[in-house]
C-alpha cells in the first residue's frame, strides 16, 4: 500500500486513491463550491485523488449541485482545488461524466429531456431540480448528430481539465450513467453502429476516449467501469463477454489504468448493503488488462492489501473511508482506528460531514 506506482505517466506516492465521490455542494452555476479546495487538500495524502462526477455539459448532469467542467468559471474553480492539492504534494484526476438516462429534464430545463443510447426509462425516481423525487423520464434517443456533439463536449470538458492543471482524467463508464447505458444490452436498444454486437455498444467508448486524447496523452487517461453492477437499473445479458471485449478493445489504448469497482458494494453511494455473493470483478477481469488496474468496492485495509499482495490490482481506491477520514493514508499506516462516517451528510450542505471529519 505504500509504495510508490506509476499509473501511466502519474506516479503516485502511494496505493491508496480516493474514489471518485459526488457531493452535491456546487454553487451557482454548477461551480465547485469554495470548500471544495480544503476538501481535496485534506486528502492529498492520497497517492492519486480521482474528482467526483463532473458534468461535461448541462444536459451531461443527473443531481442538483453536481459541478460542471464545462464553463470558464467552472474550470476557474478546478483550477484552485487543483493547486490546492498539487500544494500539498497530491496528484488529482478529473472525472468526466454525463448521465443519460439518469437525469430529470428539471435540472436542465433548457435543453429538455435526458439523453440516451435508448428511448427507455430508468425503473425507479430521481431527485430533480427541486431535491424532491420524480419518476424517471423516458430519455431521448440519440442521433448521430447528438453522438458527434458529446464528441465535441468530451474533448471540451478534457480541454479544460488541462487548462485547470488536473493530472489526468478518468472517463466515467460506470455505474449506469451514459457511456455505460451504451455498453449494457439492458439500456442500449439501437440498430446503428453504436448498438446490437458487442463491438457496435464498445464503440462510443473507444470513440469518447480518441476524442479526449486529443487533448491528454493516453497514459493520462483511466476509464471506470462496473461490470456486473446493478445501480441505476443496469444489466447486461453476457457481463463476461461484454466487459472482456471491454478490456481487449482497452489494451490497444495504452491507458493511465482501468478502475473496476466490485459489484458488492455496487450501490455505495445508496446504501451500505454487501452482496456476499457478487462475482469478484478483478479476479475475473484483471488478468486480461495488460496496463495498471485500480480496484475499488467495500475495500478495508487488508481486503486492500491483500487484493495488491495477490497481483489483482495495482491501487486500491477508497469511498466511503475517505469522506471521513482526510488522512486515510497516515491512519492506515499507524494501524490507527477510523473514523465513522454520517450518511446523512454525503450529498449536499456544507462544512458539516465534508471538510470537519478530524485529522489524527
Ligand atoms: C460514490 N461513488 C461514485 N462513483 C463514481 O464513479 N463517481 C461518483 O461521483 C461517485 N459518487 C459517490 C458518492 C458517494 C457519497 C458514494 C458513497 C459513492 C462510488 C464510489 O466511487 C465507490 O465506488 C463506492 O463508494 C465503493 O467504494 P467504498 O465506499 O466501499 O470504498
Amino acid at each position: 500500500m505504500f509504495t510508490p506506482v506509476k499509473l501511466g505517466a502519474i506516479e503516485l506516492k502511494n496505493r491508496l486513491v480516493m474514489a471518485p465521490l459526488t457531493r452535491m455542494r456546487a454553487v451557482d452555476g454548477d461551480v465547485p463550491n469554495p470548500l471544495a479546495k480544503t476538501y481535496y487538500a485534506q486528502r492529498a495524502g492520497a497517492g492519486l485523488i480521482i474528482s467526483e462526477a463532473t458534468q461535461i455539459s448541462p444536459l451531461a448532469k443527473g443531481y442538483p449541485a453536481t459541478p460542471g467542467i464545462y464553463s470558464p468559471e467552472q474550470t476557474a474553480a478546478w483550477r484552485e482545488v487543483v493547486e490546492a492539492v498539487h500544494a500539498k504534494g497530491g496528484k488529482i484526476v478529473a472525472q468526466l461524466w454525463h448521465v443519460g438516462r439518469i437525469s430529470h429534464s428539471s435540472l436542465h430545463p433548457e435543453q429538455g429531456v435526458p439523453e440516451a443510447p435508448s428511448a427507455i426509462a430508468a425503473a425507479g425516481q430521481t431527485y430533480g431540480a427541486d431535491w424532491k423525487l420524480h419518476d424517471y423520464e423516458t430519455p431521448k434517443a440519440m442521433t448521430l448528430d447528438d453522438i458527434a456533439r458529446l464528441l465535441k463536449e468530451f474533448e471540451a470538458a478534457a480541454q479544460n481539465a488541462k487548462s485547470a492543471g488536473f493530472d489526468g482524467v478518468e472517463i466515467h463508464a460506470a455505474n449506469g450513467y451514459l457511456l455505460d447505458q451504451f455498453l449494457q444490452d439492458k439500456t442500449n436498444h439501437r440498430t446503428d453502429q453504436y448498438g446490437g454486437s458487442v463491438e457496435n455498444r464498445l464503440r462510443l467508448l473507444g470513440e469518447v476516449i480518441d476524442s479526449v486524447t486529443k487533448v491528454f496523452p493516453s497514459d493520462r487517461i483511466g476509464v471506470r467501469l462496473s461490470p456486473y453492477g446493478s445501480f441505476n437499473d443496469m444489466a447486461d445479458s453476457d457481463p463476461v463477454g461484454l466487459f472482456n471485449a471491454a478490456i481487449q478493445k482497452l489494451n490497444g489504448y495504452q491507458l493511465a489504468y482501468v478502475h473496476m469497482i466490485e459489484p458488492r458494494s455496487t450501490s455505495a453511494g445508496g446504501n451500505d448493503q454487501v452482496n456476499e455473493t457478487a462475482p469478484i470483478t478483478s479476479e475475473i477481469f484483471r488478468a486480461a488488462y495488460q496496463g495498471q488496474f485500480i480496484s475499488a468496492g467495500g475495500y478495508d485495509q487488508a481486503m486492500g492489501e491483500a487484493v495488491l499482495e495477490a497481483g489483482l490490482a495495482d491501487a486500491v481506491a477508497y469511498g466511503r473511508l475517505y469522506i471521513s477520514n482526510p488522512d486515510l493514508a497516515e491512519r492506515f499506516k499507524q494501524g490507527a482506528p477510523l473514523n465513522a462516517y454520517d450518511r446523512a451528510t454525503f450529498y449536499g450542505g456544507a462544512e458539516v460531514g465534508y471538510t470537519d471529519y478530524p485529522t489524527l
